[in-house]
């Protein structure tokens, strides 16, 4: 677990955070969710729908798996701490606090309430592909259609409060946290950063998933969308 990260009375240097795999996840995550979502109404842009949402599906499985190979601060035992201690970081945001003159610890990685954000991103998104899946299966069952379309328009409610956030988080500390999302460095002690990017993990990534895209909008899955 990565030690909260005090950057008072230390000369910036920018240092690398995310690893590329992480951050080609993430947009790409963030392309697909949305891209879904936008399509989910109209019958002529179904395929594209489900090309979207089965690779929102595996770049979630792909997250899975690096959450615990991954760099340093793309690990979930680096940003998955006790409920309580979600509870703790965010009243440390209160005004009290904030009066009583505590200072805020700082996370160079997700901090401990984002944690919690990016596993229920993570589970909701992994619920709309399932519920997606077996509506599509099964014409009959209207009741996860149902559920399907109630999970697919809760992400977006999610996404709002994590770009909020997102925002938030960014002007107290000071620091582009979307800039850094692109990039990956961020103002850290030197020695805090991670020692490589993982640059050729991510390019064959970010092809595999776009291969991955394009051959279920083909149809070359039947078992998937037929
Ligand atoms: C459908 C849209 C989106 C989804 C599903 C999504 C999901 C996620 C997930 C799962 C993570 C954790 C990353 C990881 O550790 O692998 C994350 C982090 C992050 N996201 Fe998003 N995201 C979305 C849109 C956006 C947008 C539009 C922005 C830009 C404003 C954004 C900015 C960020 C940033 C800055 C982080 C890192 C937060 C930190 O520093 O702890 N996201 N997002
Ligand atoms: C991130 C992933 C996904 C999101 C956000 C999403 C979102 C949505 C939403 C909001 C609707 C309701 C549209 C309306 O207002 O009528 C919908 C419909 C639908 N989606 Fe998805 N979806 C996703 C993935 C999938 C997947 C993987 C499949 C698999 C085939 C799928 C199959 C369907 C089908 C068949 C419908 C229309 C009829 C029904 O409700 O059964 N979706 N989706």
């Amino acid at each position: 677990m990565s030690a909260p990260n005090e950057l008072a009375g230390e000369a910036p240097v920018m240092q690398l955070i995310w690893d590329l795999p992480t951050r080609v996840f993430h947009w790409l995550l963030a392309a697909c969710v949305l891209g879904a979502w936008l399509t989910a109404e109209s019958e002529r842009s179904r395929m594209v729908h489900f090309a979207l949402g089965y690779s929102a599906g595996l770049l979630v499985a792909w997250r899975l798996v690096w959450g615990f190979v991954g760099s340093r601060y793309a690990r979930f035992s680096d940003f998955v701490r006790s409920p309580f201690a979600a509870v703790g970081y965010l009243r440390g945001y209160l005004p009290q606090a904030r009066r009583a003159g505590q200072t805020q610890t700082h996370y160079l990685g997700h901090n401990p309430a984002g944690g919690w954000a990016v596993l229920a991103l993570l589970a909701v998104v992994a619920l709309a592909v399932a519920t997606g899946y077996v509506s599509y299966q099964d014409d009959s069952a209207d009741l996860w259609s149902g559920v399907h379309e109630l999970v697919g328009n809760g992400i977006i409610v999610l996404v709002g409060l994590h770009v909020a956030a997102v925002v938030v988080t960014g002007v107290l500390h000071r620091e582009n946290l979307v800039r850094a999302m692109v990039n990956g460095c961020k103002r850290a002690r030197s020695g805090e950063g991670i020692p490589g990017a993982f640059t050729l993990l991510g390019l064959v990534l970010a092809a595999a998933v776009l291969a991955f895209t394009w051959q279920v909008y083909t149809g070359v899955f039947p078992a998937l969308t037929t």
